[in-house]
């Protein structure tokens, strides 16, 4: 633990100014009086005051003799403008100042967190190695040119920014003479990244089933024309992959509209419990085909909370149907309200089928993100059905959580936080 100091720098620094003057007077008098029996009083004194003089030349710059006179020299504007210094540091703006050097000469808070460090006194080719600031700053301090560019930093590790170069006309006459303004795009970037990605995923997912569908129709009308036998095989095929256009088509009108309303959160109170019992009979036909059997154990308290039929429905159904699709061939699913949260209602959909590698689960809820695509297919899945599921529990303040042993099965919890006590009463 560092001890306080005791004394304020300036008593310090005039302490300091009184001891190094103080030695000089008196080696001025020792000299002098040296001096004087070689010629006048007066020329001794005079002496004096020269060797005094040259020995204050030749004193080194040590910090805390000049750091003294500087504090002490300080005018109080110029330590105004230091407190000032420290606003501006704190502005929450990533930002760095240069001189004529183009050597950083400030650089806030922000822009030194950015960094990952003090830049102060280097050049600024030294803290972003990007010939493009570089040629900025050049214009700005030969021809007084503002610019702003995008750049690409590597270290500390790599990141898009934006810069604004902008010349100024000496804030300290010599001093300041470019500020250079950073906005931070990685995210921004990244978010485009993933657009584009969504896009392609997107074309790339219906071009398959359109694919299939035109290649179908080209052989019916030529080849297949007359070939009875395979007419049906061939239509059937039409007819699958047109459903999982319309499923992809649906899901992903969906998501966009999820999306869309992502930030308005439902006021409508709704008890999932009779919502979870639809979810079950709607997929009751699924189950049978594949000799699963759902039971569900809730509490017989209403468990009301707020939120949107539609979308609750649409939630408990992709759990459902992944349970039974994943689940494995004749096992149970069961559906528990899972408690241990006193604020949130946690529905537990588990199944005893194929699991999850634990490294993939954070990457389940990815739009298009499957473990086995050609079996997703082939069950009819679209690869958006836990996305949605995410969005839509974001939207009701609720999360997703996944538990998964591989081989043994998993457990999909959806939680909802439970609606306020007085709307219970509203309710009944
Ligand atoms: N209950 C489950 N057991 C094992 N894997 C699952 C389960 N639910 C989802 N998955 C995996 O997560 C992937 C994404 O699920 P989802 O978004 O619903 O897409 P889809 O079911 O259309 O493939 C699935 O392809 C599957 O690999
Ligand atoms: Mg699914």
């Amino acid at each position: 633990m560092t001890q306080p100091d005791p004394l304020p720098p300036l008593v310090k620094a005039v302490t300091a100014t009184r001891i190094r003057d103080m030695v000089l007077m008196a080696m001025a008098g020792v000299s002098g009086a040296w001096l004087a029996p070689m010629g006048s009083p007066a020329g001794g004194a005079l002496m004096a005051i020269l060797a005094a003089s040259a020995l204050r030349l030749a004193m080194p710059k040590g910090a805390w003799l000049w750091r003294a006179e500087s504090l002490i020299s300080t005018p109080t504007h110029k330590r105004a403008t230091n407190r000032n210094a420290d606003i501006l540091d704190r502005l929450p703006i990533p930002y760095l100042i240069l001189d004529a050097e183009a050597r950083v000469v400030f650089c806030s808070a922000d822009a030194t967190a950015l960094i990952a460090r003090d830049p102060l006194g280097q050049h600024i080719a030294s803290v972003f190695r990007a010939p493009a600031v570089l040629a900025a700053v050049d214009q700005a301090l030969a021809k007084g040119t503002d610019e702003s560019l995008d750049f690409t930093a590597l270290r500390p590790k790599q990141r898009h920014f934006r810069a604004s170069v902008r010349a100024v006309n000496g804030i300290e006459q010599g001093e300041a003479r470019v500020i250079l303004a950073l906005s931070d795009m990685t995210q921004m970037r990244q978010l485009d990244a993933m657009r584009m990605d969504f896009v392609a995923n997107a074309s790339h997912e219906l071009r398959t089933p359109l694919a299939a569908i035109t290649g179908m129709v080209e052989t019916l009308q030529g080849p297949a024309r007359d070939d009875t036998a395979n007419r049906d095989r061939f239509l059937k095929i039409i007819e699958r992959e047109a459903a999982r256009m319309a499923r992809l088509v649906d899901d992903l009108l969906s998501l966009s509209r999820i999306e869309l309303q992502e930030n308005i959160i439902p006021t409508d109170l709704e008890d999932l419990a009779p919502i979870l019992a639809e979810a079950i009979s709607a997929t009751t036909a699924l189950a049978t085909e594949t000799g699963n059997t759902v039971t569900v154990t809730l509490d017989t308290a209403p468990l009301i909370v707020r939120g949107d039929r539609d979308d609750l429905l649409r939630v408990f159904h992709n759990l459902i149907t992944n349970a039974i699709k994943y689940g494995g061939t004749g096992n149970p699913i069961k559906i528990t309200l899972t408690t241990g949260k006193p604020s949130h209602f946690g529905i537990a959909i588990r199944d005893y089928g194929i699991g999850i590698d634990p490294t993939l689960i954070p990457r389940l809820t990815e739009r298009f993100f499957r473990v086995n695509k050609g079996e997703s297919i082939s069950r009819g899945g679209t690869g958006l059905g836990l996305a949605i599921v995410k969005h839509i529990l974001t939207r009701h303040q609720g999360y997703l959580q996944i538990e998964s042993v591989p081989g043994q099965g998993s457990t999909f919890t959806a939680w909802f936080p439970k609606a306020e006590n007085d709307a219970y009463s509203d309710l009944q």
